[in-house]
């Protein structure tokens, strides 16, 4: 394995607010002159002639898909040119990324958009994006010598965290919500040995004490304001455009929760362009659910130049966030990339996940944000006929089995406000069939079935 530091990996931190440079970063990795977030940026990218030949890069990352060095095999470390350095010996990698980028057949015939493609992030070790990120923030952290990691989370970063932690040797500290919180994460963060504290309030709640502990313990904070999960997270967009023989879709829709990931998806894309690996921009949009919209209203409502903070609320538990961190960092890419904002309703985003579990992909209630978006982005003719489209798939279907089964029974939203509403989804729900064990009451289900496709 090796990793060597190059001009092109020289990186810097530098505050996205004030723009101070500052040569470490805070326990807290806020801006100790403003508070602000905190971004690596590469000064040799922007000189003349640029540090990085973009054919070179291109073959040097298509040439480690044949190695045999654990390095090579990650989806995030291959493209290390792209990232700050961080030396072999710290890496912990459970070749995370690699993950397909699939047609969705039905989802283009409904939706109209014929070059419709999903970038199953869920496809990664521990079954969501947050892999990508992880590998390289954990990393740093044993590069650091840190004991304890910690983070607060809506399952699938602490699933993640707990398995890179105990991968590298460090303990790991999770606070969750109690409650609203789907038990595939939690079980993952238990077997992979972590220090589960369920604290009664939600996510917004379990940061900001979080953010006090890290003052007061050497725990070092792996929530994604920690700016090297940004820069792993940022392989996602390589990988896609590498997957896309660098011919940039005109659209690429994430969910939006904490803002992280799309912060990173849209801080590769204006790097890739910087160092001339493409040509043109997609445009990025974001994908909020309507009762944990707080960047959707920040937009929409105040232009962007203030985002309120609200008590969110969703059964897409995994984008439950009231007060995203890194709004401004998504805002910044949203307006460089001209893409949209939108907000899509509970029974939207459970139609919309049905949809994609029915072309043979299936994904986690937050991850379908982005099936349920694009319909609306097609309705107010942002999103064009013709144009290409990729979804961006955050997490496993079996993230959430609990969801799925009470959708596909039509419990979901018994005795809530959106009963009514729901009905509409009844086509698509594919309940279990209970029947005598005897062959001929088989039958009977598969001729009906057949009645009816
Ligand atoms: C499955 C899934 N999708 C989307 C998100 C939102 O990502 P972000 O918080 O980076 O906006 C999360 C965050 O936890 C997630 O777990
Ligand atoms: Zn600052």
């Amino acid at each position: 394995m090796s990793t060597t530091q190059t001009a092109e990996t020289v990186s810097r931190l530098r505050c996205i607010a004030c723009a101070a440079t500052p040569d470490s970063a805070a326990q807290d990795f806020r801006c100790t002159l403003c508070g602000d977030l905190l971004e690596f940026f590469f000064p040799g990218w922007t000189s003349t002639p640029p540090a990085a030949d973009p054919a070179a890069l291109k073959s040097l990352w298509l040439s480690r898909c044949t190695s045999r060095d654990a390095l090579d095999q990650s989806g995030v470390w291959r493209f290390r040119e792209f990232l700050p350095h961080i030396p072999a010996e710290h890496a912990i990698t459970l070749r995370e990324g690699n993950t397909p980028l699939y047609r969705l057949p039905r989802c283009a015939r409904a939706t109209g958009i014929e070059n419709l493609q999903a970038k199953h992030q869920g496809m990664n070790p521990t079954a969501s994006f947050k892999d990508t990120g992880m590998t390289f923030a954990a990393s740093s952290a044993h590069q650091g010598k840190f004991k304890w990691v910690a983070c607060a989370s809506t399952g699938n970063t602490s699933a993640s965290m707990a398995a890179y932690a105990a991968r590298g040797n460090m303990h790991s500290l999770v606070l969750i919500p109690e409650g609203k919180i789907s038990w595939g994460k939690l079980s993952q963060s238990l077997d992979y040995g972590a220090l589960t504290c369920q604290l009664r309030t939600d996510f917004d709640g379990c940061v900001r004490i979080l953010n006090e502990l890290v003052r007061q313990k050497p725990v070092y904070l792996l929530n994604s304001v920690n700016p090297y999960r940004i820069e792993g997270q940022k392989t996602a967009a390589i990988e896609l455009l590498e997957q896309l023989a660098w011919e940039p879709p005109d659209h690429i829709i994430v969910p939006g929760g904490n803002l992280g990931n799309s912060s990173a998806i849209g801080k590769a894309l204006l790097e890739m362009r910087d160092l001339k690996l493409i040509w043109r921009l997609p445009k990025l949009s974001i994908i909020q659910a309507q009762g944990a919209n707080p960047f959707y209203r920040s937009v929409r409502e105040f232009g962007g130049k203030k985002l309120e903070a609200m008590t969110a609320d969703t059964m897409a538990t995994a984008i439950r966030i009231g007060n995203p961190a890194s709004w401004k960092k998504a805002l910044r890419v949203l307006q460089a990339t001209g893409g949209e904002v939108e907000q899509v309703t509970e029974v939207e985003i459970a139609a919309a996940k049905a949809e994609i579990g029915a072309d043979g992909i299936g994904c986690e209630p937050a991850s379908a944000v982005t099936l349920a978006g694009l319909k609306k982005l097609r309705r107010s003719g942002f999103v064009k006929l013709g144009e290409s489209v990729v979804l961006i798939l955050t997490g496993h279907l079996l993230k959430d089995p609990d969801f799925t089964i009470k959708f596909h029974r039509g419990d979901l939203f018994t005795g809530t406000p959106q009963e009514t509403e729901a009905a509409q989804t009844k086509p698509l729900q594919r309940a279990p069939v209970v029947l005598d064990a005897n062959l001929g009451a088989v039958i009977a289900a598969l001729d009906a079935a057949e009645r009816n496709s």
